[in-house]
């Protein structure tokens, strides 16, 4: 899958390096060509030994190392490769690739590269958390860099949450979707998904069924045509795709929040099942219950993140796809919402118990453009997806 890739591999200074020697096994097992860089955190963790033995190749190490300087220089060495990988890339590492420091080899490459970026962070679970770290991470996909990971689990360090780096496994899948040279290289993707929660209280929320499988199926099926794709989700029931930007929401404000923030995009698909209300003041503690009487919930109106998508005019996305799931009339309903929320397409769908499409495997949805309803047979999500990406891929092209 990978035969003949040449991948320029930054190993950072976490305890998750040790997982790079098998990523190094795996890759080289698929055929790549793997050019390691250690840092000097790196080799705190792994021997230059061990991984020049795994590469088959000479670790670089040393920025001022004038052989390899004259051999290749860093500038060629950062270009000669289709992917820079980072892996593990530590809160340290990210935060200077974010502000562009080049005060050591890898970071000069990192800074130096045309080439396409994947990291794969690992840190405990608060470094991952701190607002810092976040917002290096939102300023590197700015910049285009992808990101495979983290996973939660329990860390080396005994905390257990979101920072442990993704499995090799995983870091390869990753690594091939974005060097697909599919008809989406080089296209930014926005992706919502899943339902929201909106909270009553500190314990209970307001959901709905959505089980995410059908935005999570197209955000794949984009990646896998080579876009970058940023993957906005609410809590769904299954784990986002690997090989695109996650970002974790519960609620529609922090939907609209994530999707402000991640444009501008070529095109961005609304999949999620947005809750159209909120509570509109969500108590502090836990409401408790009284004899007699019943509390009294308030709804205050959720933001419609697509028609403001839809129709913000500077800034918008070239193509704004979104979604009508209808129990009735769903044609007559879905082509006069294409028109109230401003979107270049709808894809409906008829989520009436009987069908079983909420949370089942198939779809059966008919494709509303300015051209009128084109209807599409029962097929499963994973083929409405890989339809509709195609479809977004010619429209982008
Ligand atoms: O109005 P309705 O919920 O049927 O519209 C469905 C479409 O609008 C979907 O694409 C959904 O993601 C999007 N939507 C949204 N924000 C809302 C409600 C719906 O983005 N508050």
């Amino acid at each position: 899958m990978l035969a003949g890739k040449r991948i320029l591999l930054v190993i950072g200074g976490g305890i998750a390096a040790y997982k790079t020697l098998e990523l190094i096994r795996l890759l080289r097992g698929q055929g790549a060509h793997v050019s390691p860089v250690l840092t000097r955190a790196g080799a705190q963790f792994v021997t230059p030994l061990s991984v020049s033995a795994l590469a088959g190749e000479a670790v670089h190490e040393d920025l001022f190392d004038l052989t390899a300087e004259a051999e290749m220089g860093h500038i060629r060495l950062s270009r000669s490769a289709d992917l820079v990988v980072v892996a593990p890339a530590t809160a340290d590492l990210m935060a200077k690739m974010a502000q562009g420091l080049a005060g050591d080899l890898a970071t000069t490459l990192l800074l130096a590269t045309d080439t396409p970026v994947l990291i794969a962070p690992a840190m405990n679970v608060r470094m991952w958390q701190h607002p810092a770290t976040q917002r290096n991470c939102s300023w590197l996909a700015g910049d285009g860099v992808a990101m495979v990971g983290p996973d939660a689990g329990d860390m080396a360090c005994g905390e257990h949450g979101p920072g442990r780096m993704a499995e090799p496994a995983a870091i390869v899948e990753a690594i091939a979707a974005r060097l697909a040279a599919g008809p989406l290289a080089g296209k930014r993707v926005l992706v919502t998904s899943g339902p929201t929660h909106e909270p009553i209280d500190p314990v209970r929320y307001i959901a709905n069924r959505s089980s995410g499988a059908q935005g999570t199926a197209i955000a794949r099926a984009l990646a896998g045509l080579g876009a970058q794709v940023v993957f906005v989700t609410g809590p769904a029931d299954m784990p986002p795709p690997e090989g695109v930007e996650v970002v974790r929401v519960e609620t529609a404000a922090q939907m609209l929040a994530a999707v402000e923030a991640a444009l501008p995009a070529d095109a961005a698909v609304f999949a999620a099942a947005v809750a159209d209300w909120r509570v509109a003041a969500q108590s502090e503690t836990k409401i408790k219950k009284q004899a007699g009487a019943l509390p009294v919930l308030e709804f205050a109106e959720n933001p419609d993140i697509l028609a403001h998508v839809a129709q913000m005019g500077e800034g918008r996305p070239p193509l704004v796809v979104g979604f009508a799931a209808e129990t009735g009339d769903v044609i007559a309903n879905a082509t006069a919402k294409r028109t109230r929320k401003g979107c270049d397409w709808i894809v409906a769908n008829d989520v009436s118990p009987d069908t079983g499409i909420m949370g089942g495997a198939e779809n059966v949805v008919t494709l509303i453009t300015e051209a009128g309803a084109e209807d599409w047979p029962r097929m499963s999500k994973a083929d409405v997806a890989a339809r509709l990406a195609a479809r977004i891929a010619q429209a982008l092209a």
